[in-house]
């Protein structure tokens, strides 16, 4: 089976040295928020070309740490998208604050700028943007669009590790930019992390504070916080597997470059390509089709695993009936959901199975 994610594929010296990692935390006795997380921060700050990163407990505390730091909570309205993972509107919840549902491009899946205009009311405080797959696009706009609504832009990088546009990697253009490392993400731990990047000292100062309990010094807690720390054992893994993340990247978008030039049929489409000056980090590779059941059953006979990302659009969750949102709908969200499907495109995958694939797609008869 080629299968969406392959640990055990990976190669025998990552496997080796994420072991000594683990050793050498082990024996330094220490286990929590330690000389690791340090030198993970340093390190995933240097290469985001920020000047803080934060390590935190996992991507939604992330998120929900930033709009804390920026006192967003009761009260104050949050424009995101339905098409994400439900972590991204929880933390928004989470904060005390009220997520308002704007909808989708169609070609890209990510948040349309014209449904996010039709969202602000004068109770909006901030958007948080979803590099959804691992796309970056049209950051100047989103930056000009929160400057002249006098909104924070908050990004949520979860899926984006090493995307670039204009020379810069995500999580550069907002307030903040929320990771996570989540062992299926592209830098991945080996259990939940997640990392807050941001150039703004105050951000960076409080969210230092707000994921240990909101302690300022040892015992003293000028306010209430959260208990979301990075332990050793996740930074000594993630130290180990950043060693990796540009040559798994590369490897990914040569996956996709592939995907994009020898897919071709009737009943399947792409996702629009990236712009230029900017790089993908396809965390995901997804098509659309609206044959996606039979599609799914004729890829599993051919043994080739595929996901959906996302069947249920947030406004459609149970825990989120009558959630607030663009007054014209959210259309393009449903019809996504009805029709994507990733199909693998992770680093361990032989050029093999990319033609594996690639012939599973086109012997898919349309009945
Ligand atoms: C877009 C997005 N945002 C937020 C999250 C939440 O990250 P975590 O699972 O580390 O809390 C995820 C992870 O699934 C995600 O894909």
């Amino acid at each position: 089976m080629i299968l969406m994610n392959d640990f055990k594929a990976e190669p025998i010296e990552l496997r080796d040295a994420m072991i000594s990692a683990a050793k050498r935390v082990i024996d330094s006795g220490w286990f929590v928020l330690g000389n690791e997380v340090i030198s993970f921060e340093k390190k995933w700050a240097e290469l985001c070309g920020v000047n803080y990163a934060i390590g935190v407990g996992n991507g939604m505390d992330a998120i929900e740490i930033v709009l804390r730091s920026l006192n967003i909570g009761p009260g104050d309205e949050v424009i995101t998208t339905p098409m994400t993972a439900f972590a991204t509107v929880l933390a928004i919840v989470r904060a005390g604050a009220t997520p308002v549902l704007a909808d989708i491009e169609d070609e890209t899946a990510l948040l349309s700028k014209e449904s996010m205009l039709r969202c602000i009311s004068p109770r909006t405080k901030a958007v948080v943007l979803v590099h959804l797959y691992g796309q970056i696009r049209d950051m100047l706009d989103w930056q000009k669009i929160c400057e002249d609504q006098k909104i924070y832009l908050i990004e949520d990088c979860a899926q984006s590790h090493l995307a670039i546009i204009d020379g810069k990697v995500a999580g550069n253009f907002g307030i903040a930019g929320c990771y996570s490392f989540y062992p299926t993400k592209n830098l991945g731990a080996i259990g939940d992390a997640g990392a807050i990047v941001s150039d703004n000292a105050s951000l960076a100062d409080r969210a230092l504070k707000l994921r240990n309990y909101g302690q300022s010094v040892r015992y003293h807690h000028p306010e209430l916080g959260m208990n979301s720390r990075l332990d050793e054992i996740q930074a000594a893994m993630l130290c180990e597997r950043l060693k990796w993340l540009e040559l798994f990247t590369e490897r990914r978008r040569q996956i996709a470059g592939e995907y994009q030039a020898k897919i071709n049929h009737s009943y399947i489409s792409l996702m629009a390509k990236p712009k230029e000056r900017s790089a993908h980090s396809y965390h995901l590779f997804v098509i659309k089709t609206k044959k996606r059941d039979a599609l799914q059953k004729h890829l599993e006979g051919c043994k080739v695993q595929s996901l959906i990302h996302y069947p249920v659009p947030v406004h459609y969750q149970d825990a989120c009936n009558g959630m607030k949102r663009d007054p014209k709908g959210l259309s393009l969200s449903e019809s996504h959901a009805k029709q994507c499907l990733s199909i693998p495109c992770h680093p361990q995958m032989t050029d093999d199975d990319i033609e594996q694939v690639i012939d599973a797609i086109h012997t898919f008869k349309v009945k």
